[in-house]
C-alpha cells in the first residue's frame, strides 16, 4: 500500500498513529542536525521530520539529497509539532520519519511550484502538468468538477437523459470558421467538428427523447480572447413540446440550483430584458447590472440636437452620457487618461465630453464655450447627476457611439471597483432579432443560428423590413457575460426551407446541407426548443473571475496552440498522401 493517510488529512487526534504518506516534495529545510520537508498532494502539505536522534542516520542522509519535486513515501509516527502552524490543517501534526523511499526524482522545475509562483504563463503552459500541481490551478479544476457533477445531478434528476452526439460531422453553422477532418476512405472529402451539436439534439427531439443534455466539446475556429477557446465545453440542452416561457423556467431552475449550491447565493427571479432595451439602456447584448451607470440620451427623441456650433453634436445620431457618481473631483490627468482610453484603436472613439457638477453647484463641462451652465443642468436633470458626480458623454453614429460607451462604462466599473466577483447578477436577455446585417458580405446572416424561429406573426416582415423580425431567442448573460443562449427552433420544413432561401442559400445547397434535418421535419417533428450554456465561461465565474483558460486543464494560448504537445504541427508526407492532402506547402 502506498499510503495510509493523504497529506491534508492528520490532525491532533492522530498524534501516535505509525502512518505511511507519499507525494511531492515542496521544500526542504536542512539545519544539519534536524531536516524537515513539506510533503505535498491534491488534499494538502503535511510537514515531515527527519531528527538526528530519532532517525536512523541512513534515512538522515538520503533526507539531506531530496530535491524539489521528488517523489517520496515514507513511514513514521504522527507527532505533536513543536511550534504550531495555525495557518496549516495540518499544522498542529508533523511525521517523524523512520523510512523513506525514493518513488521518482525531479529535475529542478521550471518556476516554483507555491500559489504564488514566479513563472510567467508562456512557461506554465509549456509545463501545464507543474502548473496543475500549484494550489490556484488543481482548485480551479476541481472546482471546475464540482460544478459539472451540479448540472448533471440536477438536470438528471428533471429527468433529462445525457446522449452523446458525433464529433465527425457535417458543418454546424454557429458563426463560426469549422475545423475540418479530411477523410482517408473518401478522397477529398471533409468532416467538419461540431461547432455544437445543434441539429443532433434537434433529431434527438424527433426521436422523441423529450429532454436532452450533454457535456460537449465544441469546436469553433474564430478569434481567440480571455472568454474564447477554439475547443470549448457547453451544457447543451434541448426539450420538446414547450415554449420560450418553458425554457426560461427550466433553466433558471439550473442556474439558481448552481447559485445556491456552489456560491450559496439564492436569488428569487432572473429580470429580463429585451435586447432593444439592454442596447439602449447599456449599449450592449450582455450587461453587467451589478452596477448603474445607465445611458442616458440626451438627443431629443426621435431627433438631433439644435445646432450649437459645436460640430460633433450638430451631426451626431446620437448623443448619449453615463453618470458616473461622486467623480466629479478627477484631474485632469485622470479625464485625459478615460479620453485616451475610447481613443484606442479597439474602441475607436474620437473624443469624450466631460461635465463635472462641483460641490458648490455650478456646473462645468469641456464645452462650455457651446453650452450654458442652464443647458448643462437639464442633462444633470436628465442624467439624475447629483452634485459631486461626473458626466461622460459621446455622440456619433448610434450603434457605434453606445459600443464605444458600453466599453467606457465597463472599463469605468472595473477601475472603480464596482464588478464585485462576489455578487451575482442574472439576467435573460430576451426578443433577438432573427436577423443580423453583416457589412462584410453585404446581406443579413442569421443572428442566432438559421433553425431559429421568428416570434409568431413576424415571417411576413421578413420581406418588407428584415431587420425589425424578432427571433424566440434569449441569452443568459451572468456579470456581463454570456453564458448561455438558446431559441425555440423552426420545427416544419416549410419555414425552414424558406429561411434558408432567405439567407442566400440555393434549395440545392440547402438539400446538400441540410437536407437531413429537413427530411426529419416530414416525419412529425414535434415543437422543439433548447439552450446551451458555456460550461468554461459558467465556472470561470461562479469561481469569481473571467479567464476561462484558468478552468481548463490543457488550454491553447492565443494563437489557438497549445504550447505544451507543440500542436498544431505538420503531418509527414506518407499520412498526407493517405490523406489526398499532398500540396506545395510555401515555407
Ligand atoms: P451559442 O453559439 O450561443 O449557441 O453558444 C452557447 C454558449 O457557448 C459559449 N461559447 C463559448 N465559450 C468558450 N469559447 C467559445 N469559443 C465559445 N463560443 C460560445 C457561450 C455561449 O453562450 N447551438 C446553440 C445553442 C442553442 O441554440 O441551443 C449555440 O451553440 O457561453
Amino acid at each position: 500500500m502506498y499510503r495510509t493517510h493523504n497529506n491534508g488529512q492528520l490532525r491532533a487526534a492522530d498524534i501516535n498513529k505509525e502512518v505511511t504518506l507519499a507525494g511531492w516534495v515542496q521544500k526542504t529545510r536542512d539545519k544539519g542536525f534536524m531536516v524537515w520537508v513539506d510533503l505535498r498532494d491534491r488534499y494538502g502539505i503535511t510537514q515531515l521530520i527527519f531528527d538526528e536522534e530519532r532517525t536512523s542516520k541512513e534515512v538522515i542522509e538520503k533526507a539531506t539529497k531530496l530535491g524539489r519535486e521528488f517523489v517520496i513515501q515514507v513511514k513514521g509516527t504522527v507527532i505533536e509539532r513543536e511550534s504550531k502552524n495555525p495557518n496549516m490543517p495540518t499544522g498542529d501534526v508533523e511525521i517523524l520519519v523512520s523510512e523513506l523511499n525514493i518513488l521518482n526524482e525531479s529535475l529542478t522545475p521550471p518556476f516554483t511550484i507555491e500559489d504564488e509562483t514566479d513563472g510567467g504563463e508562456d512557461l506554465r503552459m509549456k509545463y501545464r502538468y507543474l502548473d496543475i500541481r500549484r494550489k490556484p490551478v488543481r482548485e480551479n479544476l476541481i472546482f471546475r468538477s464540482k460544478v459539472a457533477m451540479a448540472v448533471r445531478n440536477y438536470l438528471s434528476k428533471e429527468g433529462f437523459i445525457e446522449v452523446e452526439t458525433p464529433y465527425l460531422i457535417k458543418s454546424t453553422p454557429e458563426g463560426a470558421r469549422d475545423f475540418v477532418v479530411p477523410s482517408r476512405m473518401n478522397e477529398g472529402q471533409f468532416y467538419a467538428l461540431p461547432q455544437s451539436p445543434q441539429t443532433f439534439k434537434q433529431l434527438l427531439m424527433v426521436g422523441g427523447l423529450d429532454k436532452y443534455f450533454q457535456i460537449v466539446k465544441c469546436f469553433r475556429d474564430e478569434d481567440l480572447r480571455a472568454d474564447r477557446q477554439p475547443e470549448f465545453t457547453q451544457i447543451d440542452c434541448e426539450m420538446a413540446f414547450v415554449e420560450q416561457e418553458d425554457i426560461l423556467n427550466a433553466f433558471e431552475g439550473l442556474t439558481k440550483h448552481l447559485l445556491k449550491e456552489i456560491n450559496g447565493v439564492e436569488i428569487s427571479e432572473f429580470p429580463r430584458m429585451t435586447y432593444d432595451d439592454a442596447m439602449a439602456k447599456y449599449g450592449n447584448d450582455k450587461p453587467d447590472i451589478r452596477f448603474g451607470m445607465e445611458f442616458c440620451p440626451l438627443t431629443p427623441q426621435g431627433g438631433i440636437f439644435e445646432p450649437k456650433g459645436f460640430g460633433v453634436f450638430d451631426t451626431a445620431e446620437l448623443v448619449v452620457a453615463i453618470n458616473v457618481e461622486g467623480c466629479a473631483e478627477y484631474s485632469r490627468k485622470q479625464i485625459d487618461a478615460l479620453v485616451d482610453y475610447v481613443k484606442r484603436p479597439q474602441i475607436g472613439a474620437t473624443g469624450l465630453i466631460w461635465v463635472k457638477y462641483n460641490a458648490d453647484g455650478t456646473l462645468k463641462s469641456s464645452i462650455d464655450k457651446f453650452f450654458g451652465e442652464e443647458t448643462l443642468k437639464e442633462w444633470a436633470e436628465k442624467c439624475n447627476a447629483k452634485i459631486g458626480d461626473l458626466m461622460l458623454i459621446m455622440a456619433g453614429e448610434k450603434n457605434k457611439t453606445r459600443t464605444q460607451l458600453s466599453a467606457l462604462r465597463m472599463h469605468l466599473a472595473e477601475q472603480l471597483g464596482l464588478r464585485k466577483n462576489d455578487e451575482f447578477a442574472p439576467l435573460w436577455v430576451v426578443d433577438f432579432p432573427l436577423l443580423e446585417w453583416d457589412e462584410e458580405t453585404n446581406r443579413y446572416h442569421a443572428m442566432h443560428h438559421p433553425f431559429t424561429s421568428p416570434k409568431p406573426g413576424q415571417l411576413e416582415l421578413l420581406d418588407t423590413n428584415p431587420g425589425e423580425v424578432k427571433a424566440n431567442a434569449y441569452d443568459l448573460v451572468l456579470n456581463g457575460n454570456e453564458i448561455g443562449g438558446g431559441s425555440i427552433r423552426i420545427h416544419d420544413k416549410k419555414t425552414q426551407a424558406l429561411m434558408f432561401d432567405y439567407l442566400g442559400f440555393t434549395p440545392e445547397e440547402a438539400k446538400a446541407q441540410f437536407g437531413f434535418l429537413m427530411d426529419a421535419f416530414q416525419y412529425g417533428a414535434p415543437p422543439h426548443g433548447g439552450i446551451a450554456f458555456g460550461l468554461d465561461r459558467l465556472v470561470a465565474i461562479l469561481g469569481g473571475q473571467e479567464t476561462i483558460r484558468d478552468f481548463i486543464a490543457f488550454p491553447k494560448n492565443n494563437s489557438g496552440r497549445d504550447v505544451m504537445i507543440d500542436a498544431p504541427a505538420p503531418i509527414d508526407e506518407k499520412q498526407l498522401e493517405e490523406l489526398h492532402l499532398k500540396v506545395e506547402i510555401k515555407k
